[in-house]
């Protein structure tokens, strides 16, 4: 199946890939099981894609690829190109084309995945329109981010035992910050949650995310002021100003002194809060931060290569109980 968008999972079939994430990961830990575990996908290729600059997401994807056993292939322009160039376009080539180029040379049904990366909201479904083997959206312009969202729900979900009942502040450029809009829509699968949204207001979250929430009965207020809303808090995600995706008409200077998350601020926040960034990491999280025990951002990305490896095995039908609940979703 592809994976283009947070929406598309049902709670059970997301709590089936946060308990095959777990099993994965003391798989990964255990030498003696590695064997077995590279037998799950042995044979298949992964092609991975990316068009614009990836690095824990196009490693932490090389890494759970190579532990099942695939053998990968791709290419990888990273920082080359201007993620702002509307239609990036390989030598010329549209997305379509080259998807079908790709794909021509499996020859068996389900014999590998894309993981494709791009700077066009959307690219990742107008992959899958052509594709006849399974697109993984590893970011799609200022689209969604879903991979990295079942990693950050994940993430909450090990702290807590739980993603229902929290209080989640998302804050930072939210217009702009794909992960952000992933974990919103992904939220939307647990019950009373509340969502406080953080931004100035040039960068507030878009109304396809707001709208969303609001139909599937998710509580969420907006704000401007960083402090006010942090003691409410049990997870704090913050995200950095995505520069690169906004055209340059924000500026964003002073809003990265008005949005950074100081120890001081840490003093204002639950003792069993967690903090948690997506990363790359500029100056919305000053480095004093690191040290405090509620800061998980480098917990959260260990979680990415398990977590990748349960999505690499939905997305090629070698988790057959995940599956079922696909069909659910
Ligand atoms: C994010 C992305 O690419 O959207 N990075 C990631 O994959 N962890 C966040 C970002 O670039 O700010």
């Amino acid at each position: 199946m592809h994976i283009l968008r947070s929406q598309q999972f049902s709670r059970e079939l997301l709590e089936e890939i946060f308990r095959r994430a777990d099993i994965f990961e003391q798989m990964l830990r255990d030498p003696s099981s590695h064997e077995r575990m590279r037998r799950r996908l042995a044979g298949k290729t992964a092609i991975n894609l990316f068009y614009t600059e990836s690095l824990r997401t196009r490693i932490s994807f090389g890494f759970a690829e190579r532990n099942l056993g695939m053998r990968i292939d791709g290419s990888e322009n990273a920082g080359q190109f201007s993620s702002l160039y509307p239609e990036y376009r390989y030598r010329g080539e549209s997305l379509e084309d080259t998807i079908q180029t790709v794909t021509s040379y499996f020859f068996i049904p389900n014999s590998g995945c894309i993981v494709l990366r791009h700077p066009d909201d959307g690219a990742a479904e107008r992959a899958a329109r052509v594709s006849p083997i399974p697109i993984i959206n590893a970011g799609d312009g200022r689209g969604q981010h879903p991979t990295q969202s079942f990693i950050d729900v994940g993430a909450i979900n090990r702290k807590f035992g739980r993603v229902d009942d929290l209080t989640i502040v998302i804050g930072g450029d939210l217009a702009f910050g794909r992960t952000a809009r992933s974990l919103a829509y992904l939220l939307s699968k647990f019950k009373n949650v509340r969502i406080i949204f953080v931004s100035p207001p040039e960068l507030k979250m878009r109304s396809d995310v707001l709208s969303h929430l609001s139909e599937y009965g998710i509580v969420f207020t907006e704000h401007e002021t960083v402090e006010d809303v942090l003691p409410d808090a049990d997870v704090v995600y913050w995200t950095r100003a995505q520069r690169e995706k906004s055209g340059g008409d924000i500026h964003y200077e002073d809003i990265s002194r008005r949005y950074c998350i100081n120890a001081a601020m840490m003093r204002g926040m639950k003792e069993d809060a967690i903090l948690l960034h997506p990363l790359p990491r500029n100056d919305e999280i000053h480095p004093e931060v690191d040290s405090d025990p509620r800061a998980w951002y480098f917990k959260q990305t260990a979680y990415s290569v398990p977590m990748r490896m349960a999505i690499l095995e939905l997305a090629m039908d070698a988790n057959p109980r995940a599956q079922s609940l696909a069909e659910a979703a």
